[in-house]
């Protein structure tokens, strides 16, 4: 077993890690909406106004705090007004990104508020920059959000919500630099401040305007982007990276076959976010001193080839502990910077890339990541501390990082540590050196299988979590034992 000590400083109290950093993206694409969330009310599968009831759970049991929709390249697409009104009279499109197939348009506004609703998060839309107006990004703002008398607000009226919604967040365009528009970054800039402009904070509701920011290490947009907005109408721009473990888009390589060097590949390319977030937020600092801009990584994950057989355009994968494994580290990532990251929506949440559900009619599986993502949960609006880890390498011909690990502490004083051992062979005994804390109560969880094990409609329950007894006290010290290829969370009260 090899050793490794955890130095953690209670004393040193970082940043708020947002609760919003556990947030999800929803997409008009394959079997997310359809079929994975809405099934309409009249379907033989449980469900509440048309909303999976299985599905409404599981992602309150993870406290899903945030929700993108309607897309992705989808967003640049999507005129809302084809989605309000009765649903037989709604115009059908075609979904021209993802599989050529008809868009009825029955999930539209209304459907997703209530969707947030019930699951009680907070709604994000992306407007639609690339093909839209500004005409019609303003009237939707004034259909979700004006309390009084307007011509969208009678609308919405008409359609039977007579109250507004709040609304917070606002995307202003999505990959503006691709299937936005193909835009370069000055002229993004300007369509921007002219979009942004129009959107107004109506009754009282107050929007949180979120400009198109870089694909992945597209530092030039970021500096361009950054060097015209202003903080007064700009309160985060956006970041998209996807982890393909060959790094080419053309054969990204299965979900579940690989071997132990793709695998190891896959976790250096998901350690890539760090250097990106690092890198992005110094040229950010230099035009926003004060740190009044955000950063949002409103796409991020694994990307694979999709399940053999099934449509290309859905992007449907499965997820191993793999998938575990980068959830992992990415969350440990984004908490430890959650300084400037204050959200982050992982793609996508059902049925899509590294999704936290999947579903096949009537049956639900929570997958690997959809079990980080529990583990984690109570690192929201948590405050992050202090914390470093003397960590050993992994791999063989690819070496990366053997454990991740993030800290935070709650109001009441109580602790949560997350760490991941990415290694496949070697177990570690973490001694924890705290400070700044009486070490108290403890419990633990643990999420640890094979690399490629996942859940299936057969078996949904391969990999999921174990109450863990996998540590000891001794004196002021806590050790735990971090087993291979697992993901470890203990709360020290
Ligand atoms: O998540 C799938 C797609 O990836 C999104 O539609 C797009 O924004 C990104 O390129």
């Amino acid at each position: 077993m090899k050793q490794a000590k955890l130095y953690v400083n209670a004393a040193n109290r970082k940043s708020k890690i947002n609760k919003e950093i556990y947030g999800h993206f929803s997409e008009h694409l394959g079997r997310c909406i359809y079929e994975g969330i809405y099934v309409g009310e009249n379907s033989a599968i449980p469900n509440t106004n048309g909303m999976r009831n299985d599905v409404v759970e599981a992602l309150k049991e993870i406290k899903t705090p945030v929700l993108r929709w309607p897309g992705g390249c989808f967003a640049d697409e999507y005129h809302w007004k084809d989605g309000i009104g009765p649903k037989e009279d709604r115009k059908k499109m075609v979904n021209t990104n993802w599989g050529g197939v008809t868009e009825d348009n029955s999930f539209g506004t209304h459907e997703f508020m209530e969707l947030c609703e019930q699951i009680g998060c907070e709604p994000y839309i992306s407007g639609n920059v690339g093909s839209g107006t500004v005409q019609e990004l303003a009237e939707w703002v004034e259909y979700m959000t004006f309390d009084g008398i307007s011509p969208m607000a009678d609308l919405r009226k008409k359609n039977g919500r007579e109250k507004p919604w709040k609304l917070k967040y606002l995307g202003i365009g999505n990959e503006n630099w691709g299937c936005g528009g193909s835009m370069l970054p000055e002229y993004y800039a300007h369509e921007y401040r002219r979009y942004q402009t129009f959107c107004r904070n109506f009754s009282g509701n107050e929007l949180y305007k979120i400009a198109c920011g870089p694909n992945a290490a597209d530092y030039n947009w970021t500096d361009k982007l950054m060097s015209m907005l202003n903080t007064f109408h700009t309160k985060a721009i956006s970041l998209h990276y996807y982890t393909i473990p060959t790094g080419d888009w053309s054969k990204k390589g299965s979900a579940t076959e690989f071997s132990t060097e793709e695998y190891y590949k896959t976790i250096q390319n998901a350690y890539q976010i760090e250097e990106l977030i690092v890198k992005h937020c110094e040229i950010m600092s230099k035009h926003d001193k004060d740190h009044e801009i955000g950063l949002i990584v409103d796409e991020w994950g694994n990307w694979f080839d999709v399940e053999p057989g099934t449509n290309p355009g859905f992007l449907y994968q499965q997820n191993t502990m793999r998938d575990a494994i980068t959830a992992s580290i990415n969350l440990n990532i984004f908490n430890q910077h959650s300084d400037r990251v204050v959200m982050a929506n992982i793609a996508q949440v059902v049925n899509v890339l590294q999704s936290v559900i999947l579903t096949e009619g009537d049956k639900m599986i929570k997958t690997p990541t959809f079990h980080v993502f529990r583990m984690y949960r109570d690192h929201q609006e948590a405050t992050l501390l202090d914390s470093y880890i003397d960590s050993c390498e992994a791999g063989e011909e690819v070496i990366v990082p053997a454990l991740s690990q993030s800290v935070s502490i709650r109001e009441d004083g109580s602790i949560l540590i997350t760490i991941s051992n990415c290694d496949l062979q070697e177990e570690y005994e973490v001694t924890l050196d705290l400070v700044g804390k009486a070490l108290g109560d403890c419990s633990a969880e643990i999420l640890q299988s094979k690399m490629d094990a996942y859940n299936s409609f057969e078996d949904g329950h391969v990999v999921e979590p174990v109450s863990y007894e996998g540590y000891r006290v001794e004196g002021d010290k806590l050790i735990l034992t971090v087993p291979a290829c697992s993901v470890v969370s203990i709360k020290v009260k």
